[in-house]
């Protein structure tokens, strides 16, 4: 059975750079608590009509490919995964299989969020070991700036994200022991309503115990999203920050254990982690648990905040890039987030 190799990475960031500065103009805030509490100095946001998920997205994936030596007419299948699509329905995926002309292939669209790109790295992980296909382009990409509550009301969420995309193209391997050595994924939906983005939606508030005010004056059940919510800013998305930060710090660990425990590998084997940059602080915790060196962990959250889905194929693709992951490194890719979601992958690379 082949294993699969990642053959070409590429990653897209709009020029546009916001600092914590910049933010204090539609906020109550100030640049030491967010480096502080978060680790960001800056983060980018897409232009408001010429970027989108996707057009970032594209950008990746033409380096991607182009790396990996191949061309978009030889990918046969796509996996995209990201929390702000372009459309509420159809997914990004079909409108990259339309901009790059590729041959009719499948596509599919991966709603995990902060794991959203190690849960589609794994699902073409395993259509590569199968055989079903040879040249499978996986994209995470975000454009949170159309999405984020700008005033004082919402600061704690707000000056966490940045946009951004990052693409890998998969490609089959008969070498030993090289590639993608095993792939790791969970969830606990105990904590759904904790970090998530309740509208539009179809839950009539039917997962919490408050009342659905306006549902009796509806004729029919048109309710996807109504007036009532945009007024109470319920069309934004709801962290409960501490609560978030206590279980990441116990799964990063966990997941990132599980891989090496699995390969029969330990800590100081590894070359570089990459973890899923959520917050500066939670991956110097991690690193700080697990006993890496600073040589032995990526973090680039300062520029970039957290690009949710994007934020691992850009700091991977980033690593690389400056030469810090070579052939035959081991590589663990790390990530935890709404759902809650975690997930690791174990690359010999
Ligand atoms: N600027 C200034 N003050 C802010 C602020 C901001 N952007 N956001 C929140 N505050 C205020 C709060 O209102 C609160 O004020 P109060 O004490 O007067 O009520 C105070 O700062 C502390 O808020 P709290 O939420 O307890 O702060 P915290 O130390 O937990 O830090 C996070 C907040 C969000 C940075 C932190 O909880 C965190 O990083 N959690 C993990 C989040 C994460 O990783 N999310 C991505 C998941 S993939």
């Amino acid at each position: 059975m082949p294993q699969s190799k990642i053959a070409g990475i590429g990653m897209y960031v709009p020029q546009n750079v916001v600092t914590n500065q910049d933010l204090t103009q539609y906020m109550d805030t100030n640049d030491a608590w967010i480096q502080e509490r978060t680790g960001i100095k800056e983060r980018r946001y897409a232009h408001r009509t010429d970027e989108t998920t996707t057009t970032m997205g594209l950008e990746a994936a033409k380096i991607a490919i182009e790396r990996a030596g191949t061309t978009a007419q030889d990918i046969d299948f796509v996996v995209f995964a990201t929390l702000s699509p372009d459309y509420y329905f159809p997914g990004c995926g079909v409108l990259v299989q339309r901009a790059l002309k590729m041959k009719e292939v499948g596509a599919l669209d991966i709603r995990n969020q902060c794991s959203g790109f190690l849960y589609a790295l794994s699902v073409a992980d395993q259509f590569i070991k199968t055989g079903m296909y040879k040249n499978i382009l996986v994209i995470g990409a975000e454009k949170h700036s159309f999405g984020l509550d700008f005033s004082t009301r919402g600061r704690n969420v707000s000056v966490i994200f940045g946009d951004g995309a990052g693409a890998v193209v998969l490609q089959p391997t008969e070498e030993k022991g090289a590639g993608i050595l095993s792939t790791h994924l969970h969830s606990d939906g105990e904590s759904a309503e904790i970090l998530a983005m309740y509208n539009p939606g179809t839950h009539a508030n039917h997962w919490t115990d408050e009342p659905y005010a306006d549902f009796d004056d509806a004729p029919i059940a048109q309710m996807f999203m109504s007036h009532q919510m945009i007024d109470h800013a319920q069309n934004f998305p709801f962290m409960d920050g501490p609560a978030v930060f206590k279980k990441a710090v116990v799964k990063f660990p966990e997941v990132i254990l599980e891989a090496l425990d699995q390969n029969g590998l330990s800590p100081k084997d590894l070359n570089m982690l990459i973890p899923h940059q959520a917050n500066l602080r939670i991956s110097q915790f991690v690193q700080q648990k697990m006993g890496l060196t600073d040589d032995q962990v990526y973090n680039n959250i300062q520029q970039y905040g957290n690009t949710t889905a994007a934020s691992v194929p850009i700091a991977l693709c980033e690593a690389w890039e400056q030469g810090k992951i070579k052939s035959g490194d081991l590589v663990c890719l790390a990530a935890f987030g709404s759902g809650f979601t975690w997930a690791s992958a174990l690359i010999r690379w």
